[in-house]
């Protein structure tokens, strides 16, 4: 689906920039001057703008409200070195919503107007986007339905918007993990492998539950038999053992994450083997007990690599690492390439002239 018409702006005189306090900035809380919205209705999307932030009326009986139709997206703005904005493998994020979108019963967003949407606003917010190193505008694009209706099926109107989000940079201590028997995030033939807001809702509770017990994270074990990994908190997971790579295979039941994908691409060009397969919590055990567990860390756009210090279950603590030097590695080649600083062999990074 195209969409012909132009992205109409209005910018606000009112910055909130100065206010902000950019050494400190509290994650999640403060918000840009402007937001991008699109309307879906008649069969179409129409009318995309980029206005000032704002609130949204909203009608009570607003299908997303009651049955949860919305899904989002969540990426990130930096600058190479001369201050143009760059975004780093917009497209994927683009054909991941509307794999989410297809999955939850919405219409497809147009993918060049998801990336000329972010252009936009990102080129209007670009005084926004902090310099230090390690941080960045966070962009969240997402979907919902907004069709004041009370019944079970699709909705007929939608709304696509991105806000915007300044995030300091972000220092990634060991992380400890609660391997969740009870609770599941996702089963195959869900909607897992979709960024459906109702997977996180799932969630919450779980993640409440691991932080009581003094944990930093879920990891999550597949829906039959609580064997399988599947992912973490929000990231994806690698483990290192005997010098090879693993990562759970999509099954339909994991999130297709874009530093995901990015990190595979890294470690086969420094030759590393990686495995995308099944991999259950006994394996783990067993490397961790007879010395081959060498390294583990999380994957996503949030924090980038999270290095991964034990799991824990209800009956055993495996021991993981306390170093991770090849998850290192990676971060630090992300970073580069995400700031400019290194070439981008892989060509993901996209100016915003
Ligand atoms: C459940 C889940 N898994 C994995 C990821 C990592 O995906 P990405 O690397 O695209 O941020 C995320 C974050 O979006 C997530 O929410």
């Amino acid at each position: 689906m195209t969409i012909s018409e132009p992205i109409k702006i209005t910018k606000t005189n009112l910055s909130k920039r100065d206010s902000v306090d950019f050494d400190n900035i509290p994650l999640g809380r403060v918000f840009t001057d402007h937001m991008f919205i699109c309307d879906f209705n008649n069969g179409q999307w129409n009318n995309p703008r980029v206005e000032p932030l704002g609130m949204i009326p909203t009608h009570p009986a607003a299908m997303a409200l009651h049955y949860g139709q919305a899904i989002f997206e969540g990426m990130k703005a930096t600058t190479d070195k001369d201050g143009t904005p760059l975004l780093f493998r917009p497209a994927k994020n683009a054909q991941r919503l509307n794999f989410s979108a297809q999955r939850m019963g919405m219409p497809e967003f147009p993918e060049d107007l998801f990336v000329e949407g972010l252009k936009e606003l990102v080129k209007i917010e670009s005084h926004w986007i902090p310099k230090k190193d390690g941080s960045a505008l966070y962009l969240r694009p997402f979907m919902y339905a907004d069709e004041p209706f009370i019944g079970m099926r699709a909705a007929t109107s939608f709304k696509f918007i991105i806000i915007a989000s300044p995030a300091g940079p972000f220092f990634s201590k060991r992380i400890r993990l609660y391997a969740e028997k009870k609770y599941i995030r996702a089963a195959e033939g869900g909607t897992g492998e979709a960024k459906a807001a109702g997977n996180y809702a799932a969630a919450i509770r779980p993640t409440e539950i691991a932080k009581a017990k003094g944990y930093d994270q879920v990891l999550w074990l597949d829906a039959h038999e609580h064997k399988y990994i599947q992912e973490v908190g929000t990231m994806n997971i690698f483990f290192k053992i005997d010098g090879k790579f693993v990562t759970p295979k999509r099954d339909g039941a994991i999130l297709d994450g874009v530093t995901r994908d990015s990190v595979i691409t890294l470690l086969k060009h420094m030759n590393y083997s990686v495995e995308e397969r099944p991999v259950t919590l006994s394996e783990i055990r067993n490397a961790s007990q007879d010395g081959t567990l060498e390294e583990a860390f999380g994957t996503g756009t949030a924090v980038g690599i999270a290095y991964i210090q034990e799991i824990g279950t209800s009956e055993e603590t495996i021991h993981v690492s306390d170093e991770s030097p090849v998850g290192l590695e990676i971060n630090n080649r992300l970073n580069a390439i995400k700031s400019g600083k290194s070439e981008d062999h892989f060509n993901w990074m996209l100016k915003v002239e």
